[in-house]
């Protein structure tokens, strides 16, 4: 039988590899169309979040609903929407870097089986993830970049680079565009149609 989303949802439900188990009210593991064509990725759950079990329910995610609807014309049953981390951090603090490191091979089962045309990062936690750098997202942005879905542990060992011919459009994470105004929120419009462009090829 093969594996779905679902059945890697209900095994995460019960994570316990970190410490951000310990104060978690529930796994937030992703929400969407498991066949979808594009695909969200943040950084983690906030308060709202934790309480709903579902991501960018927030303030962030009333403003990523609005220009994904604005710039894209799609609504976010038709796109998936994952996180770095699935747990919240306590107190809304950076995920930590082992805890980063624990929780990636989930977003990447994610990723493998959604198989989307298109990911957009949000923000720094996710793009640097994804595109194994230490560059920031103001540099990032603005451009989209192959996505190497060689796991790191075998990038290590010189595997060849495995060409699902997705690709990375980096954008700032929306809790930047409520706190920056007007020239990121231009900004992160302009990666969305990016993004519109390339899922229809
Ligand atoms: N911020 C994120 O990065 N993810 C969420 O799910 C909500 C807010």
């Amino acid at each position: 039988m093969s594996l779905i989303l679902a059945d890697v949802a209900a095994e995460a439900a019960n994570c316990t590899k970190c410490e951000l188990a310990q104060k978690r009210t529930q796994v937030v593991f992703g929400m969407g169309n498991p066949d979808a064509d594009l695909m969200f990725v943040g950084e983690g759950p906030g308060a709202e979040e934790d309480k709903q079990g579902l991501p960018f329910v927030g303030r962030s995610g009333k403003l990523l609903d609005r220009l994904m609807a604005e710039e894209m014309g799609l609504t976010r049953d038709l796109c998936y929407i994952a996180n770095v981390v699935k747990c919240r951090p306590p107190d809304n603090r950076d995920p930590k870097p082992e805890e980063v490191d624990t929780c990636r091979s989930w977003l990447e089962r994610q990723i493998q089986l959604i198989t989307p045309r298109v990911i957009v990062t949000l923000g720094n936690f996710s793009s640097k993830l994804l595109l194994d750098t230490t560059t920031g997202i103001t540099k990032l942005r603005g451009r989209s970049y192959p996505f190497d879905s060689t796991q790191s542990d075998q990038r290590e060992q010189n595997y060849p680079l495995s060409s699902t011919g997705t690709v990375i459009i980096p954008t700032f994470h929306p809790a930047a565009v409520l706190r920056g105004g007007g020239l990121p929120e231009a900004q992160m419009r302009s990666d969305l149609v990016r993004a519109r462009m390339a899922i229809s090829g």
